[in-house]
């Protein structure tokens, strides 16, 4: 049909030239300059650059478009075969070109069609003025939008004054409601969407298809593929999420298709022309993990001397930590400036620092990081650059949960709301880049953005520091994505985050048990767990695996030393259920420490595995173990256990330091087999059965202190 009809008419079928108002060049618009081109429409702007004189748009205003449009369409008002299309810009996407248009177009008969929408604005007297329309159609006229020839519409624009202060909507809307001048410019209202879909009090109206490499809106309620979609009024994040999809911009067949638009080529740019960027870090609360946080900020893969350090903390409890980082980062950063606790410098004022640091440094990018932040993939800065976006983050989530970095949408009151797709965005069934109305945690901003958000993180003293941003940002109209197209790092859990033991780490296996793995578990502990990797084995039936990292050996005796009330060593022992041990050792459990419940845990979740592969056949899941504790021996002390059988299934032995340095002599005979372990490995455990085969002793340490942390499973 569409081709006949082009060819039939095609010496009379009109030019059409789109026209927007648009003062600034704001994400908003930029959006709605791709999706013109995307589509090869010709498009005009007035008003860019100039000072916005239409009033804040939250009330009535906009006058200002109708003067810019009367200033600028006359040249066009004698031009017989032209079609004018006005549409907003900052909330607007096309979704197809000029043949789609016209022929919709066309369809309506008509010289002048206006955009239409549920409600009635800013006049609700004038409803009664209105037509009626049917069911399931939209029955008042909304300024976003119209089409005409270049004569009614000129004519329509200048057909009387209007305060730039006024209100287009009110002013368009009586014309149309003027009888006469309806069928003098036989002006009609898109009430069906053929054109124009309004969003506000719509979105449950529309879906989003796709057709392989293309996608379109379609109203369920009409049955119409609107082209020019419309964020009007509230609906603006919605809107932005909406377009995510839009001309074409990510489709089930194709995934991300926009992603890959306006990126910046860094392949051949050498270390001394990169970008400059400050990376601003935050500490506001006590965090677990603040180490390896700094550390994975050092390994990031981009030339230090292009990097500022800024870092604001709150809590003294970090004052270690951060003289460590800045230790270890002398001399690395061109500069680095710290905002520390006696400073009694506030988050919001902090944050505000880092975005006029940066300024003034005339930096290309700001990045911002909270500490609760765990970058692990290092490329992530120039991933972010390269992305080309006026605030980027990438999709950071806490391990295994649903929580993350970002909101989908909106509440009324402007705090989180799920969107349709924010399960799929942080379960990666859906990859790309995500226009969301609020990130946090890891921002990149670039630096030419950063003047329009100045204060950003006091603009809005009622809110949090995070929220006054996004909500600055969209005010700006400057869009916020996520992405979530690599895997970047994570995010600690820091609520609560207990800190009164002298390594506070040792005890956050529960809530943080990816970065516990990390710090605590030995690299090659899964090498035991692969199915061609023979385990050692010293001793009948006795294994060996490398099972704790050397930071664990030092944390853990460090922590039990700084507990400090090691058990005397006698027979009577108030710790036990009988008050009486057969074989005492000079020890501390892990319930006297509070270690209890997450030794457990690490008995289930690590050692386990390890039992099931050389034990085979001998399942207990979880494991039990009445008895966790670890043994001091001493040449001054106690140096040695006589032969013994352990209350066990079986027992684990990990060696906490080193023989030979820390201590001298130590290890453990088997006496049924005469055969001993007697250089233990720092960070390794063995494993044998208990109760029955496996008799054995402590053998004496001669020199030093020898210290192992002992289990007996299943007793
Ligand atoms: C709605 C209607 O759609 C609009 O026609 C009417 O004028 C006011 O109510 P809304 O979506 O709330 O508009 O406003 P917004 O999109 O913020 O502003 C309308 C348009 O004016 C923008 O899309 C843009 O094209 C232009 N504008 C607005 C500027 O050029 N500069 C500004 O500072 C603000």
């Amino acid at each position: 049909v569409h081709v006949a009809c082009s060819a039939e008419h095609s010496n009379s079928r009109p030019e059409l030239l789109v026209v927007t108002v648009a003062t600034k060049e704001n994400d908003g618009f930029r959006q709605f300059k791709r999706s013109t081109e995307k589509y090869g429409l010709d498009l005009k702007v007035f008003g860019m650059g100039i000072e916005w004189r239409g009033g804040t748009m939250e009330t009535i205003g906009g006058g200002h478009k109708v003067n810019l449009l009367k200033e600028n369409l006359e040249a066009y008002k004698n031009k017989d075969n032209l079609l004018i299309m006005f549409v907003d810009s900052y909330d607007l996407i096309f979704t197809d070109g000029k043949d789609a248009i016209l022929d919709k177009f066309a369809k309506f008969d008509s010289r002048v069609v206006f955009a239409a929408e549920d409600t009635i604005w800013p006049d609700k007297s004038l409803e009664k003025k209105y037509p009626q329309v049917k069911e399931n159609e939209k029955r008042f006229l909304n300024s976003g939008g119209f089409i005409g020839y270049a004569r009614e519409i000129y004519e329509m624009v200048s057909y009387q004054a209007l305060g730039d202060q006024e209100d287009d909507q009110l002013y368009y809307t009586q014309i149309f409601l003027n009888r006469a001048l309806r069928h003098e410019w036989k002006m009609k209202l898109d009430t069906r969407a053929e054109i124009f879909q309004n969003l506000n009090f719509a979105l449950g109206e529309v879906v989003i298809k796709y057709k392989g490499s293309y996608s379109y809106l379609y109203n369920i309620r009409t049955g119409t593929s609107p082209i020019a979609v419309h964020g009007n009024g509230p609906v603006k994040p919605e809107f932005y999420r909406i377009s995510n999809y839009l001309a074409d911009g990510w489709t089930t067949s194709t995934g991300c298709q926009t992603c890959n638009d306006d990126l910046l080529d860094l392949t051949d740019v050498k270390d001394a022309d990169m970008p400059t960027v400050v990376i601003a870090m935050f500490v506001e609360m006590a965090t677990p993990f603040l180490r390896e946080f700094f550390d994975r900020v050092t390994k990031l893969d981009y030339p230090k001397d292009k990097i500022d350090i800024y870092l604001h903390y709150s809590v003294d409890y970090h004052s270690k930590d951060v003289k460590k980082f800045l230790e270890d980062i002398e001399g690395l950063y061109p500069s680095t400036r710290v905002i520390s606790p006696s400073d009694n410098v506030g988050e919001q004022m902090a944050r505000n620092w880092a975005i006029e640091e940066c300024i003034k440094k005339n930096c290309q990018y700001l990045l911002t990081l909270e500490s609760v932040a765990q970058i692990t993939n290092p490329t992530l800065l120039r991933d972010l650059i390269i992305q080309n976006r006026s605030i980027i983050a990438p999709l950071l989530k806490r391990p295994g949960k649903l929580w993350s970095n970002f909101w989908g949408a909106l509440n009324r009151d402007g705090y989180y709301a799920r969107s349709e797709d924010y399960m799929d965005i942080v379960e990666y069934t859906k990859v790309g880049l995500w226009n969301v109305p609020f990130v946090a945690s890891v921002l990149l901003i670039q630096g030419q953005r950063l003047p329009l958000l100045r204060d950003a993180y006091t603009n809005n003293p009622d809110l949090d520091a995070d929220m006054s941003f996004c909500e600055k940002a969209r005010q700006e109209v400057l869009f916020m994505y996520v992405s979530n197209r690599k895997y970047w790092g994570h995010l600690v859990y820091a609520d609560g985050f207990d800190t009164s033991h002298l390594h506070n780490e040792l005890f956050d296996i529960f809530n943080n048990r990816l970065d516990w793995e990390s710090r605590y578990i030995h690299e090659n502990y899964s090498t035991s767990l692969q199915e061609d990797v023979k385990i050692e084995m010293p001793c009948p039936d006795v294994y060996w695996f490398p099972i704790v990292s050397d930071t664990f050996c030092d944390e853990f005796v460090a922590e039990l030393e700084n507990y400090g009330q090691w058990s005397g060593g006698k027979n009577e022992d108030p710790r036990l259920a009988g008050g009486y041990e057969n074989v005492p050792t000079v020890d501390i459990h892990m319930n006297q420490v509070g270690l209890e419940k997450q030794w457990l845990h690490f008995l289930g979740e690590f050692v386990r595995p390890l039992q099931e592969k050389v034990f085979t056949g001998y399942f207990h899941d979880p494991p039990n173990a009445i008895m966790n504790f670890i043994v001091r021996y001493r040449p001054d002390e106690q140096p040695l256990l006589r032969p013994h059988h352990d209350a066990s299934t079986y027992t684990i032995n990990i060696a906490l330091n080193r023989p030979g340095i820390d201590f001298q002599g130590g290890g453990c005979r088997f006496v049924r087999y005469n055969c001993s372990i007697t250089a233990p490995k720092k960070g390794w455990m063995f494993m044998h059965p208990g109760r029955l085969t496996h008799y054995h002793e402590g053998l004496r340490t001669t020199e030093g202190t020898r210290y192992i942390m002992i289990s007996f499973v299943d007793p």
